[in-house]
């Protein structure tokens, strides 16, 4: 019998140098389009969360969108967007943070999170863990306790857990690619 985790697996496609040599691509859109392995993706990333309250869950642009309006539907609790600058239209809280080469900045609303909310931080995949890190520190700034930082893949090698750890934050994921 298969595993959610071998399930989901087998549903993320690997594209072979991109965005540039030497790079395996976990491609999630294959997961999306399988109606079955989306669902199943959505309840595990929740289980832990079925029946508590949780006030907010914060995807982070672009692929933690789609996941997080997933999650906090099934949680029947709110969503907050974090975005690359620029996009959002009210006063923001804006904090940088590094890629694999030069820097970005990322913000949020800054009446988006009233502090002391229950917050789950959501995204497709953690690989260094830079970006969540960005974004769980912003959270954080605005006086929300992160109780979760959910993902579908964990890129292990690249020690993002770690980093997320080191805030406080406990880190689920359900899928591992080495
Ligand atoms: C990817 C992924 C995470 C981030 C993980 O997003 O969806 O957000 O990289 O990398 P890290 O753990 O090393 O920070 P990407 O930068 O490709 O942005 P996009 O979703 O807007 O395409
Ligand atoms: N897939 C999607 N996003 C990513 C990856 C990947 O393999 N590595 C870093 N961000």
């Amino acid at each position: 019998t298969e595993t959610v985790s071998e399930e989901l697996t087998a549903a993320i496609r690997t594209i072979v140098d991109y965005p540039k040599p030497g790079i395996l691509f976990r491609d999630i859109t294959t997961l999306l389009g399988n109606a079955r392995a989306f669902r199943r993706a959505v309840d595990a990333l929740v289980q832990p969360w079925a029946g508590s309250k949780v006030d907010q869950v914060a995807g982070i642009e672009a692929r933690g969108f789609i996941l997080g309006g997933a999650v906090a539907h099934q949680l029947s609790s709110g969503f907050v967007p974090i975005r690359k600058k620029g996009k959002l239209p009210h006063d923001t809280v804006r904090i940088a943070y590094s890629l694999e080469y030069g820097i970005d900045e990322m913000e949020m609303h800054k009446d988006a999170i009233r502090p002391g909310d229950k917050v789950i931080l959501v995204d497709d995949l953690i690989a260094t863990g830079g970006t969540a890190e960005a974004a769980t520190k912003l959270l954080q700034q605005m006086g929300a306790e992160v109780v979760s930082a959910c993902f579908i893949v964990d890129l292990p090698d690249l020690g993002g857990r770690a980093r997320l750890e080191a805030l406080g934050v406990p880190v689920r994921t359900l899928v591992d690619f080495p």
